[in-house]
């Protein structure tokens, strides 16, 4: 969307993925969505070095509202509690200096069954500008998404109209996404007698079990019925016009907080990046989901994949997270400038994933990312899903990393190796943990590896 914000993705904290719909607050008076959680935010903000890094956004997702609208029809906050009132939080984040992000639902509920923008969006716009607010990130449920193709722009012509900056969040192409992929099963168990439904069987108890989980978890759609068929609008989602007209949208599947789910979604971005990637630029990002670095699910080697690889994926970059309690070897992950700095390149060419290679079995794989920058060097991520114990050692050519040819210089982004020294000529090393990451700048030193060189072999 060419409204002059997010030139480089959006980089924030989102209440989501942490705090989730926590409403008790007599319960978890640390936890639940509050003034007390968002102003707390605030002030870590600023005072820990996170919004001098970039992270500008302090934005509330969902469960913040009542139930019901007003007796004038406008959306009113959680009377417990956001007592002040939205626009009090407004005036203190943007105090500190930060910038405020709302969510709402483009369908009649918010997906935690709150009033959504459906039939009031005139009146929302005006409340939401009435709170100075400078995020909107715009859920898809309980409407059809087939309906998204026009609501989506319709409602940002109002958003904009405003004059307000606002940046516009999408959720539309996650939902049709999913519709996409759903088949017709009554087809399928009329015109075939047996169907593969899923991924391929390998030969690991990882394979085994990852198959296993989604037959159960699908069983309703599943049991009742049988085959693959025909896809229900094998058109969506209109890439095109969602970056035409969102700031950033979600394009999946909620990330959980899991090395399971973190992979899953990798995985999803690269399977899917021919389609996706030519559509991010400045003013307008594919959104694989929040950060998890700091909470429960990941190791610090885990978490420091998730950064590389949202940096290489020119992704937003949303913390969730609780920032009076985070480990300080996490806080390094979220804090680590250069990283932020490959994320932020104001060339804004999302990066793909250019190698990958599986043995025995679903999780034993390596993986190459590679993201090029506008001084024309290159950010490289060795990503290891692999679980088999020790660090595991490779050898790769300039061909597999997708790189020109030539002298670099080699510097490791997280710090544990020195600088190296690398030509093309001889294959490049590297040992990697277990479910971990090596993150590397190519800066090139001769002339055949400049950006010409690049030109060349691209
Ligand atoms: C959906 C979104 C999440 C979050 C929840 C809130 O699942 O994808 O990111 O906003 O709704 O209910």
């Amino acid at each position: 969307l060419d409204n002059g914000l997010a030139l480089t993705p959006p980089m924030g904290w989102l209440t989501w993925e942490r705090f989730r719909c926590i409403t008790d607050c007599k319960k978890y008076p640390n936890e639940c969505i509050s003034e007390n959680l968002i102003k707390r935010t605030a002030d870590r903000m600023v005072s820990d070095g996170y919004l001098d890094a970039g992270y500008e956004y302090l934005g509330i997702d969902d469960c913040w509202l009542e139930k019901t609208r007003g007796p004038d029809g406008r959306m009113v906050p959680d009377k417990e509690r956001f007592p002040s009132g939205m626009k009090a939080i407004a005036d203190y984040i943007h105090g500190k200096g930060l910038k405020f992000g709302m969510y709402e639902d483009y369908g009649n509920l918010t997906c935690a069954g709150y009033p959504g923008v459906l039939g009031n969006e005139r009146l929302d716009i005006q409340t939401f500008v009435d709170w100075d607010i400078d995020y909107l990130k715009l859920d898809g449920c309980y409407i059809e998404p087939k309906e998204m193709d026009a609501g989506y722009p319709s409602f940002g012509k109002l958003l904009n109209e405003t004059g307000r900056s606002i940046l516009y969040s999408c959720s539309w192409p996650a939902y049709q996404e999913d519709a996409k992929m759903l088949p017709d099963y009554g087809s399928i168990a009329e015109h075939c007698n047996m169907w593969r439904n899923w991924d391929d069987i390998e030969d690991s108890w990882a394979s085994l079990t990852k198959i296993m989980d989604w037959f159960g978890d699908n069983q309703e759609r599943l049991a009742k019925h049988a085959g693959p068929g025909h896809w229900n609008d094998p058109d969506m989602p209109d890439y095109g016009s969602i970056a035409e007209h969102c700031n950033m949208w979600r394009n999946w599947d909620d990330i959980e907080d899991s090395w399971a789910s973190l992979t899953k979604i990798m995985d999803w971005f690269g399977d899917n990046q021919e389609r996706l990637a030519k559509h991010a630029g400045p003013g307008h990002w594919n959104d694989p989901d929040m950060l998890l670095i700091g909470n429960f699910g990941l190791t610090v080697d885990q978490a420091r994949v998730q950064m590389a690889v949202w940096s290489i994926l020119a992704a937003p970059l949303l913390m969730s997270v609780d920032l009076d309690t985070i480990k300080p070897e996490f806080k390094a992950i979220l804090l680590n400038k250069d990283i932020i700095a490959v994320n932020q390149d104001p060339l804004g060419q999302q990066g793909l994933r250019v190698w990958k290679k599986t043995d025995r079995g679903a999780r034993q794989r390596l993986e190459i990312w590679n993201r090029k920058l506008q001084d024309g060097s290159s950010a490289l991520a060795f990503v290891s899903q692999r679980d088999d114990g020790i660090p595991y050692a490779a050898n790769f050519s300039y061909e597999e990393m997708q790189i020109a040819q030539g002298e670099y210089e080699v510097q490791d982004f997280y710090k544990d190796e020195g600088v190296r020294h690398w030509n093309s000529e001889q294959d490049f090393e590297v040992r990697i943990n277990p479910s971990g990451v090596k993150f590397y700048k190519f800066i090139p030193k001769t002339s055949r590896a400049t950006s010409d060189a690049y030109a060349s072999s691209s």
